[in-house]
């Protein structure tokens, strides 16, 4: 028996010692030995059959086996259980996992580009809601009763009753501005539009606009001419020309339609096969022209006293310029490996 008691524990203090595993496996070594049929166990139902005289000694032993088995476990338990906590721990000298880093929509970051732009001119940036009425979308802005813009089919109405719309243009923000404000001022306003045309490459039922106006005592059309060369030099390069072709809007008078040299061909060649310009050796970037006096009349400002240029640029026409996008639904569908690119 005393034999059978030393060997145990020689097998056991091995087995636990070189037992290098996780709390299931020094688990598994208490129910070995110390378990309800475990090995020690066991050992103490053997007692019934020691003598009288042995009992006290063999009883001793087998206690103290349990202790030292018990101890070993104990200890290997809690190395276990520490080097699992060692495993969970984050180690924060690591380097991070980069998260996937957004980008700037190509549509916000040209009118961003547009704004800095102008604020280096000295304007500043004012915004006007999208949902306008018809008084400030057309009315304030002269634009009659039978002009086609008024139409259903031309703009989207939210309720005829209470002659409410999605904004055909930033145009209405002119007026905003205007009966709220004192000139001299320049502002630009950056803002989507709303127009019911159906979607191809070139047509899209919302789009961006940056509208402008400048308004002061002796501003002339040399200073419209002047501040949007300025523009589509620093945007387009400083080898870009500028044409202004008489056109009409009911808000400006005298209107024009402005054009910018091809940014492809640049105009010089006039080249037919020209992708961009298909040979025109122009391209059109904006309506613009002096505020009509009627405007100002609307607003309560003295059109004797006061003149003014106001212009209006499609936001994706400018980035489709600059980046060479064929098609205007891109800016919209939000792939990102379209998006990823800017
Ligand atoms: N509002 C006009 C449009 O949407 C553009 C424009 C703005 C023209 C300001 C002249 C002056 O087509």
């Amino acid at each position: 028996m005393r034999d059978q008691i030393r060997s145990i524990e020689e097998d056991a203090i091995r087995e636990i010692g070189a037992c290098g595993g996780g709390k299931d496996i020094v688990e598994s070594l208490r129910i070995k030995y110390l378990g309800r049929k475990g090995v020690i166990t066991e050992l103490f139902k053997k007692m019934g059959s020691v003598s009288a005289e042995e009992k006290r000694d063999i009883g001793g032993l087998i206690n103290s086996l349990k202790e030292k088995v018990s101890t070993a476990l104990n200890e290997k338990m809690a190395l276990a259980a520490h080097s699992a906590e060692e495993s969970g721990r984050i180690d924060v000298t690591l380097p991070g996992v980069p998260g996937r880093i957004g980008r700037i929509h190509p549509v916000t970051k040209t009118i961003n580009e547009i704004s800095a732009l102008f604020i280096s001119l000295g304007f500043r940036i004012v915004e006007g809601p999208e949902m306008e009425t018809e008084h400030y979308n057309f009315e304030t802005l002269n634009i009659p009763l039978e002009h086609p813009s008024r139409d259903a089919f031309d703009t989207f109405y939210l309720s005829f009753e209470k002659k409410i719309l999605l904004r055909s243009h930033t145009s209405p923000v002119q007026t905003r501005f205007m009966e709220k404000n004192k000139p001299p001022f320049a502002i630009i306003v950056p803002g989507r539009v709303f127009r019911p045309d159906a979607t191809d490459a070139s047509h899209s039922f919302m789009f961006h606009q940056v509208e402008g106006l400048v308004v002061g005592e002796n501003i002339t059309f040399a200073d419209l001419k002047g501040t949007l060369t300025t523009f589509a030099r620093q945007m387009f390069g400083k080898d870009a020309r500028m044409r202004f072709r008489p056109s009409f809007f009911p808000f400006t008078e005298p209107s024009a339609e402005v054009d910018i040299s091809c940014i492809v061909c640049h105009g010089k060649t006039a080249d037919k096969r020209c992708s961009m310009c298909g040979g025109k050796g122009w391209l059109e970037i904006m309506g613009a022209g002096m505020v009509n006096p009627k405007v100002f009349e609307a607003v309560g400002y003295d059109p004797v006293k006061v003149t003014g240029f106001a212009f209006g640029m499609g936001v994706e026409r400018i980035a489709i310029l600059k980046y060479g996008i064929n098609d205007i639904r891109l800016f919209f569908e939000n792939d990102v490996r379209f998006l990823r690119q800017f």
